[in-house]
């Protein structure tokens, strides 16, 4: 490591423990990787570390739902995250989870410090209770109709209709999401850091160059608007810390998340045989930086500053905001398919082709990035397959074929790498500075350069005459030795495909260094094709399998409500609601089905018709209080062979079956045979 060395820690936000990682979620992952990346091809020390958000009431009762303990449930997700992470080449120094000891160490120290200074306090506040759950509800666990604009099924703390922002108890009819009962208020008390005790701090912090400009401004209006006291404890049962001397008080999920950051870090240390508080000490010299989403800005940039200010520790050197992601324009759609699992991703495409995609988009900023699937297709076959791999692919045969593998000892003119070499600074900056979309096109602007090169030298001319033969071995020199630069300029974004460049080229890993050194008179490996074009068809096989994931997810975390309410199935287009033939009929006779304890055996009448049907509805009626009433079925439904008979239709009725059934019932009026619509 040279003089000029830094010390950097490097963090991305934690993810919560209780889903999956989406291709969202992996714009912030893969921005802050590159940055790394670039940083230790640079020969600086940078440590990312990173970790699991295990704590919180989602996390608990995603688990009751599963029927196992958190502690379980937290570890699965943890292996799941990581295998994401580490199949998009996210190089994470180390990756903990906030439920460590380290973490609980941190968390606690932190609290005692602020409580000892006087910047803790306690006060009985009312709050949304569930009584039958016999828990107190997170905003987002209670749901109602829009206080302003009326419309149903909305959160409890914002409208994702109309955007109104409201508290829980401004909802109209709300209702637990644990239970669906109505939630009542209830005191408790809590703890509250007096986050306006460290205004003056944060007034200067804000204008001193640590956050972009466009949170700063974000800033001021919180700092306009006065500083509340936060709330940092949660009532039990809580999964997360139990506050020293508070029994049944918990940590509140967001205290000790960013915490995580520290405890991450201090278990690197002890596994690395470094010093934590050389790097988190008040007159640190390294250099701190939080990547994150623009939507966490208030928590990173308010609270845990002050946080750290307050009790001892030093704070960001700067915390860099991203936008979100979108997706043809449109915020991702479950319905749609585009809220992609990364896992999902991986199985159909490259991991490369996105990393390279979200770097070509991003810049310093806090815009939202849209991957438009189209330009992304195009981009990736443009770019990367077209420019920079066809340069090796052009060149490579020559000399594996013609020159027996070996690069020419010199080259005639080396101003191509010459350029490449000067213009690396430019891209250096670019990269230092998240400006990453024009660091890409700086380089593609080279590879162009490269291109136009081996197409006014035509070395598939030359090769025909024998005595051009070192014409071209010199083109195609000076081919490879472009490629390989373009490499190295690319390594932070496309780490893969510069492993398997290396290899080709049979070189040692390369550094930013290696901009300025030439690969002549070198054996190079048979050349493979490194990257091969996107195929529309495979994007159009993700979104296909993003919706059946989006399903299979809904039926595990519905569970969490009230049992008898199930998840809404996949969504359907109206031409195949059309198809659907529901008719009035009367129950003309119903009789138990021999060796089934399921099944009535059911006589409609249908206006024109009489039908049999076999129904899973014996558990809970009786068949005779059955026959007289009118009910739906479902009249174009394909004849079924079933053990005991044909069955000509089905009966709709409500329920998660067994007991719990309840066929339907028209109102009066209605007449065998009328159709439902
Ligand atoms: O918003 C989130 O996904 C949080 N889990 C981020 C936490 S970042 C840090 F503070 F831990
Ligand atoms: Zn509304």
């Amino acid at each position: 490591m040279s003089s000029d060395s830094r010390k950097i820690v490097v963090t991305s936000a934690l993810p919560y423990a209780n889903g999956p990682i989406h291709i969202g979620h992996m714009l912030e992952y893969v921005q802050t990787d590159i940055w790394v990346r670039f940083q230790k091809l640079r020969g600086h020390e940078c440590i990312y570390v990173c970790a699991d958000d295990a704590h919180g009431t989602p996390i608990m009762l995603r688990a009751q739902a599963e029927g196992i303990t958190p502690e379980s449930l937290i570890e699965r997700m943890q292996q799941e995250h990581l295998a994401d992470f580490s199949d998009f080449g996210v190089d994470f120094d180390n990756y903990h989870s906030t439920h460590s000891p380290e973490n609980q160490h941190y968390s606690e120290l932190i609290y005692q410090r602020l409580k000892e200074a006087g910047h803790v306090r306690t006060e009985v506040i009312s709050q949304a209770y569930d009584p039958k759950a016999e828990m107190f509800l997170p905003d987002r666990f209670i749901k109602g109709e829009c206080p302003n604009c009326g419309k149903a099924d909305q959160y409890g703390d914002n409208c994702e209709n109309c955007g109104a922002t409201y508290a829980p108890t401004d909802l109209i009819n709300p209702v637990s999401v644990v239970t669906g009962e109505t939630p009542i208020e209830k005191d408790s008390e809590q703890y509250f850091f007096k986050v306006s005790d460290f205004e003056d701090m944060l007034k200067k912090w804000t204008r001193a160059g640590h956050i972009q400009k466009e949170i700063a401004n974000k800033m001021d209006e919180w700092l306009e608007d006065g500083l509340k006291d936060w709330d940092i404890s949660r009532n039990a049962p809580y999964w997360g810390f139990e506050i020293p001397d508070a029994p049944g008080k918990y940590f509140y999920v967001w205290l000790d998340a960013p915490i995580g950051y520290l405890a991450s870090f201090k278990n690197w240390c002890d596994h690395n045989d470094h010093n934590f508080d050389d790097y988190w000490q008040v007159d640190s010299e390294a250099e701190l930086y939080h990547f994150i989403g623009k939507d966490i800005a208030r928590f990173h940039t308010l609270f845990f500053p002050a946080m750290l200010h307050g009790a001892g520790f030093r704070r960001p050197s700067a915390v860099y905001c991203h936008g979100f992601l979108t997706v043809d324009g449109q915020k991702m759609s479950k319905s749609r398919g585009t809220f992609i699992m990364a896992r999902t991703y991986l199985q159909h495409l490259n991991p490369e082709y996105l990393r390279y995609y979200f770097a070509a988009k991003l810049g310093p900023g806090v815009e939202d990035i849209d991957l438009s699937l189209d330009d992304f297709c195009a981009r990736v076959n443009s770019d990367l397959v077209g420019k920079v791999v066809n340069i090796a692919s052009r060149c490579a045969g020559f000399i594996n074929k013609r020159f027996e593998g070996k690069l020419a000892a010199s080259m005639s003119d080396d101003s191509l790498n010459q350029q490449y070499l000067d213009a690396s600074s430019i891209i250096a900056d670019a990269y230092e500075n998240r400006e990453f979309g024009k660091a890409m096109r700086e380089i593609m602007a080279l590879a162009d350069r490269a291109n136009q090169f081996i197409d006014e030298k035509q070395p598939w001319v030359g090769i025909k005459h024998e005595a051009r033969h070192g014409e071209v071995h010199d083109v195609c020199t000076i081919g490879i030795n472009c490629f390989r630069q373009l490499i190295i300029l690319l390594k932070p974004v496309l780490p893969k495909l510069a492993e398997q460049a290396e290899s080709f080229l049979n070189v040692n890993p390369l550094n930013w260094n290696d901009l300025g050194n030439h690969l002549l008179d070198h054996a190079v490996n048979r050349f493979k094709p490194l990257m091969t074009r996107i195929d529309r068809v495979y994007i159009d096989k993700m979104i296909e399998a993003s919706k059946e994931a989006e399903a299979r997810e809904k039926k595990i975390t519905s569970q969490n409500r009230d049992s008898s309410i199930e998840a809404i199935d996949t969504e359907i287009n109206y031409d195949d609601f059309a198809k659907l033939d529901f008719r009035i009929a009367r129950i003309v006779e119903a009789k138990r089905v021999e060796k089934s304890d399921k099944l009535l055996q059911l006589t409609l009448d249908i206006g024109n018709e009489t039908r049999n049907v076999f129904a899973g509805i014996s558990g809970a009626y009786e068949p005779t209080t059955l026959e007289g009433k009118l009910t739906v079925m479902v009249a174009n439904l394909a004849p079924r062979k079933m053990r005991f008979g044909i069955s000509e239709g089905m009966v709709l009725a409500a329920g998660s079956g067994d007991k719990e059934i309840y066929i339907l019932e028209p109102d009066e009026g209605a007449k065998p045979g009328m159709r439902v619509r």
